[in-house]
């Protein structure tokens, strides 16, 4: 099945461009040289809105399914000024990354609309016999976490940096599944640095890194004696989970189970359903909505699943193509300003097409106001909180929604 729907979405894709050459040679605003083109796209641009503004993107009617190119162009940059208010009352976890530095600002004005910020900054080595270390504490901002927390005040956001298990070796990962006592000395080692830098808890990156090669229960037994460690300090533990991909289920409805009294959240990444050898959408709704509801059927444990938002996207070609963030994407509206985007309600998904200086064809998604809004309703409706991966990425006007 999973083989059949991208085969599928190859066959849209065929057409989508088989229609962009229909178009091209029909329509007769693509005629004449390039750079005419170019300047008279330009000058019909309007001016873009930007800052804080006295309507939200839902009063001025911005979250619809048809959009121009220019719309977006328009009014990206500009968000309502109540930015403490809130419209997700679920827990709405917030990926930074010092790479996409945006984030940091995106936090610090809108910290009221998150419960928890998740600064990707950090690593756990293990350096021999119990002995371990947090690297990356030098991107550590103590004041940026003020700030944070400042703007999230009425909210109590915490900040919960991620931990990654940096260049560990089958021996390392063999140590802390089978031996109680390194658990323990890791534990100490995290703790210390939560308490050094007044974390909140982490959130923790494993799960999708070794569940395919090592038995389950010594993995289950592992993130048990950690999270009940945390939580006998106060601390919050968030467990990063894979969804599910075809047949592949490295996460199931048992270890939920397991694992369910025990850790704050589990942040589930349901994004990167496409990838440049099987160009297609992000995340297509009802995949989302499958991947969660096979995590549990109880609608009063779902508030501790965190529904995976990408708010990066993709640029495809014929030859490959990768992840595009925000202003990326801004540059390719450019260059098509009055198109109308596309919108698969199979998929809930916007999308592009145009070329490029070298006439080759492009296939862009990214997410709108309105596959970002049917994603928040999908949330409220299956009861679950939300993960952004991650908020440099975005958009200024998403957190109008949030
Ligand atoms: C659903 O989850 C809640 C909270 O953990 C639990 O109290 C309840 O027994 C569960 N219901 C079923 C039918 O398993």
């Amino acid at each position: 099945m999973f083989l059949s729907k991208n085969f599928i979405i190859l066959i849209i894709i065929f057409i989508l461009v088989n229609d962009l050459l229909c178009s091209e040679t029909l329509s007769p605003k693509n005629r004449g040289n390039k750079k005419k083109k170019e300047e008279k796209s330009s000058k019909k641009l309007p001016k873009p809105i930007k800052g804080p503004q006295k309507y939200s993107v839902l009063d001025q009617r911005l979250v619809s399914e048809d959009i121009l190119a220019e719309d977006i162009l328009t009014n990206h940059q500009a968000f309502f000024t109540e930015t403490d208010d809130y419209n997700f009352n679920g827990l709405v976890l917030g990926y930074v990354t010092p790479w996409n530095n945006h984030g940091y600002d995106v936090a610090k004005i809108f910290g009221n609309k998150f419960t928890h910020i998740s600064p990707v900054w950090l690593q756990i080595k293990r350096n021999g016999v119990q002995k371990y270390e947090v690297t990356g504490t030098h991107d550590v901002d103590q004041q940026w976490i003020v700030d944070v927390k400042n703007a999230g005040r009425q909210r109590k956001t915490k900040v919960v940096p991620r931990i990654l298990f940096d260049g560990w070796t089958s021996n390392d990962f063999k140590a802390v599944l089978l031996k109680p006592e390194e658990v323990q000395a890791m534990n100490v080692v995290l703790m210390k640095i939560c308490k050094k830098y007044n974390f909140d808890g982490y959130v923790f990156e494993v799960w999708s890194q070794i569940a395919g090669a090592v038995k389950t229960d010594p993995l289950l037994n592992l993130i048990l004696s950690m999270s009940d460690a945390f939580s006998l300090e106060n601390l919050d533990f968030i467990l990063v989970i894979p969804p599910k991909r075809g047949d592949s289920h490295l996460f199931t409805e048992k270890h939920f189970d397991t694992l369910y009294d025990h850790v704050t959240a589990f942040s589930l990444m349901t994004y990167d359903y496409s990838n440049p050898r099987m160009p297609g959408p992000n995340a297509p709704i009802n995949w989302i909505e499958d991947s969660i509801i096979s995590l549990t059927s109880n609608i009063t444990r779902r508030p501790k699943i965190l529904m995976g938002l990408n708010f990066y996207g993709n640029d495809y070609t014929a030859d490959g193509g990768g992840p595009i963030v925000g202003h990326e994407y801004i540059e390719r509206l450019k260059k098509v300003p009055d198109l109308p985007l596309k919108f698969s309600k199979e998929f809930g998904e916007h999308f592009f097409e145009y070329k490029d200086n070298t006439k080759m064809n492009h296939l862009v998604f990214y997410p709108t106001l309105y596959s970002i809004f049917q994603r928040l309703d999908l949330a409220f409706n299956l009861n679950v909180g939300i993960a952004i991966w991650e908020i440099g990425q975005g958009l200024d006007y998403f957190y109008d929604l949030l």
